[in-house]
């Protein structure tokens, strides 16, 4: 579906943790790669979706700062899926106007993902479309740390303002909706500055089944909140009525 007009309140920014690749595979007798890939092609296909919809920014959780304690084995796969995808699908990414850039700490990752991610971003840096945020090595509290030593390096004041512009999600709106799938109800250190005002919505479903519809039921569950950020509920309804 891809009716605006029939959503009226469409979030700008939607961030997920997609959860539950492992146990969607094994569900189906299968090894937990498995599930790494068809949670891939889930992905490809929310950033669709998204861009259809017009939301302006998708952050997707591919890979936490914790996510190296794995199995040996499945982290290479993983390292391997990202490296091809990003080979594979950034022509077309960037035929879609979709800007892509992975967010995290890049210098944990070998030589030529370096590279494939710096390829990937320069090539489709000038578009303004669908902004896809690819949270990879990435943990908030790392994310945090990383901006203080930034400003202590540079003596800067540490000001709520300061700390923000050095996060790497600089510049872009913080998630108006964070969406995690697989049943648990955790942000398991995903962008925690960031989502201080983010409403929150957990899935039961398994990233790979969590398709288009299971989106819409999101989004409209997200338009039936009250965003309050710290005011009243008179407050806000005030304010919309443009008092
Ligand atoms: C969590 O499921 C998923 C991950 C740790 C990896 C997510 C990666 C992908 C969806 C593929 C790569 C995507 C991009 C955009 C690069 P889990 O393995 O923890 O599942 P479980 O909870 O069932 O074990």
């Amino acid at each position: 579906m891809s009716k605006n007009e029939t959503q009226p309140n469409i979030p700008q920014h939607i961030a997920i943790i997609m959860d539950g690749n492992g146990r969607w595979a094994q569900a189906r007798g299968k090894q937990r790669v498995f599930g790494h890939k068809a949670g891939m092609e889930r992905a490809r296909e929310m950033a669709e979706v998204c861009g259809e919809l017009g939301v302006k920014y998708l952050t997707l959780f591919a890979f936490s700062s914790e996510n190296w304690n794995r199995p040996k084995d499945e982290v290479s796969f993983l390292m391997e899926l990202f490296a091809t995808s990003l080979k594979n699908e950034s022509k077309k990414l960037n035929k879609n106007n979709v800007r892509l850039t992975v967010i995290g700490d890049k210098d944990g990752f070998d030589k030529a993902l370096r590279k494939a991610i710096d390829k990937a971003e320069a090539l489709t840096a000038g578009n303004d479309g669908l902004f896809l945020q690819i949270a990879a090595n990435y943990g908030g509290r790392w994310d945090i740390v990383q901006a203080a030593k930034k400003l202590a390096e540079a003596g800067q004041e540490i000001t709520e303002a300061s700390i923000e512009e050095h996060l790497v999600t600089s510049g872009g709106p913080a998630p108006d909706l964070l969406i995690r799938t697989g049943g648990e109800e955790r942000i398991s250190n995903f962008l925690l500055w960031q989502a201080a005002y983010s409403e929150l919505y957990f899935s039961p479903k398994l990233w790979p089944d969590f398709d288009r519809e299971a989106l819409q039921q999101a989004i409209n569950n997200f338009n039936q909140r009250q965003r309050r950020f710290g005011k009243t509920g008179e407050q806000v309804t005030t304010a919309d009525k443009g008092d």
